[in-house]
């Protein structure tokens, strides 16, 4: 099968190359002498401009190209007298493998907008945006494996279906294969999963931290980088029931090489889109700046998409405690003017409206909060056993936070300590014989340890520039939408 991808012809054909490219028509348009069509096949942000002589295409072939057709076309390569483009292809020959009714094909050469496009996902990725953003997305996916792999990290496979709740926080979809209609029930009334497929109750994983934990205690360094779900009934711009989580965990690393390692990690995968993605962050940049002509003055952007991603790469993230960003934040003329939603004390679970504060008001760039309330943190993090200034207990817990999306990581360092982690559980109710399995890593062999998970849509929202997170992923899962 000899024909070149659009990325490629663009890259290195000269002018005289005879060449054959298959992609989907974006736009025709016929003037007195010729007949112009745009083709993209998805590989770059770019098209090709084709070009036929009026008459030399027959006519019933001419019809069929239309926006949205799939065709190859053959031709020769010559420099372009048009502007926008520095060489077109002269055609030889057109094959349309499929015409796209153009009464009934859902895109047209316009733009069109976000929300309309959520209603037609599937064909979503033949825009340019989407197209681009898809295209950086497998570069950040890409550059995670990388970096990992170059740093010493073995990737671990941790399961989708399972019987824990990694977070505690009752977000679970459940799994099973029984009767929903009438399901197998208990004496006393209870559904009896003890019939069901796993012969007990199974859930579709929050994380796979656990098992990555097990995974670090005899590798080293591991990471997970999977699917993930939660069943919370959120519907913002930052939450996705099913979305895609990367999870280092390193044996012997406490909360301070976590947090470095969380810093260099997301500033060489933003570094990696900078250089590989350059077309397509040029076009979101320039989508961007467009979008913000329309926002209020005071609601615009410092700082253009591209500026803001090498702001974030050539800065030190701030690092403080929760107990000093709580100061921070009761101290902020928001809060003294009551203009949070959300009032700020000790102890609560910071809101994005307070984390955006501190990021984008107050320090003006990435910021890793350590040494949060134990109480809302997760069973499994570190006890600190001095708490310093904090009116109340806490844990070696850390969140990266980032502008315009706010919190991007959770991580911290675990409780190695048998007894503790024993005693933690049981003050939460979680039954420590049903983790019988995680607690033998702390029975046997135990070691320091620790670890994050970087919510990877939140990445790509970063990179790209969008403003709602089921834009970055191809097909998104969220409240009442599983369509396509
Ligand atoms: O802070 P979270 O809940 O942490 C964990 O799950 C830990 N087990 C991670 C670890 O230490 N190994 O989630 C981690 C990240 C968040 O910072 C956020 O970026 C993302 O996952 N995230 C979501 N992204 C999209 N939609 C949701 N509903 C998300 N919930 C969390
Ligand atoms: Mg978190």
């Amino acid at each position: 099968m000899s024909y070149q991808s659009i990325q490629h012809v663009l890259k290195t054909a000269h002018p005289g190359t005879e060449v054959t490219i298959k992609g989907w028509v974006r736009t025709k348009r016929e003037s007195k002498n010729a007949v112009f069509i745009a083709l993209n096949d998805g590989s770059t942000i770019n098209t090709i401009q084709a070009v036929a002589e009026t008459g030399q295409l027959p006519d019933d072939t001419l019809k069929l190209i239309t926006t949205g057709a799939c065709v190859t076309i053959t031709g020769q390569l010559v420099e372009s007298l048009g502007a926008g483009q520095s060489i077109e292809l002269k055609i030889s020959h057109v094959h349309v493998y499929g015409p796209a009714d153009p009464d009934k094909y859902p895109l047209q050469p316009k733009r069109h907008s976000l929300e309309f496009l959520r209603e037609i996902a599937h064909l979503r990725p033949r825009t340019n945006t989407f197209s681009a953003i898809l295209r950086v997305r497998h570069a950040l996916a890409f550059a995670v494996h990388k970096y990992f792999n170059d740093n010493g990290f073995y990737y671990l496979n941790t399961p989708i279906i399972t019987a824990s709740d990694a977070e505690g926080a009752g977000e679970m979809f459940r799994v099973t294969t029984l009767d929903a209609q009438k399901p197998p029930m208990t004496d006393d009334g209870r559904v009896d999963y003890s019939q069901d497929f796993f012969g007990r109750e199974t859930n579709l994983t929050v994380s796979g931290q656990l098992e990555g934990e097990l995974g670090a205690l005899a590798l080293g360094k591991i990471y997970t980088f999977g699917p993930t779900f939660r069943a919370e009934n959120s519907n913002t711009t930052r939450h996705l029931a099913e979305f895609w989580m990367i999870e280092p965990e390193m044996a012997f690393f406490e909360l301070e090489d976590n947090m470095s390692l969380a810093e260099d990690f997301v500033k060489t995968v933003i570094r990696y889109a900078l250089q590989h993605c350059a077309d397509d962050l040029a076009f979101l940049d320039n989508r961007l700046k467009e979008e913000e002509k329309t926002r209020k003055k005071e609601e615009q952007s410092e700082m253009s998409l591209l500026e803001k991603l090498q702001f974030v790469i050539s800065n030190e993230f701030e690092r403080l405690t929760y107990t000093e960003a709580v100061e921070i934040l009761i101290n902020s003329k928001p809060a003294k003017k009551g203009q949070f939603q959300y009032e700020v004390s000790w102890g609560v679970d910071l809101q994005s409206e307070h984390e955006r504060y501190l990021v984008e008001k107050h320090f003006k760039k990435p910021v890793i909060l350590t040494n949060y309330p134990r109480d809302i943190k997760a069973f499994y993090m570190k006890q600190d056993t001095e708490s310093g200034a904090a009116p109340g207990p806490t844990v070696r817990a850390m969140d990266v936070l980032f502008p315009g999306i706010g919190e991007i990581i959770g991580g911290s360092q675990r409780e190695d300590d048998l007894d503790k982690l024993t005693a933690r559980m049981q003050e939460v109710g979680i039954e420590p014989d049903a983790l019988w399995w995680y607690l033998d890593t702390r029975r046997f062999g135990s070691a320091p340890h620790a670890g994050f998970g970087l919510g990877f849509e939140r990445l790509v929202l970063f990179v790209t520039g969008m403003g709602n997170i089921r834009d970055v992923i191809p097909f998104p899962r969220a409240p009442k939408q599983a369509e396509f």
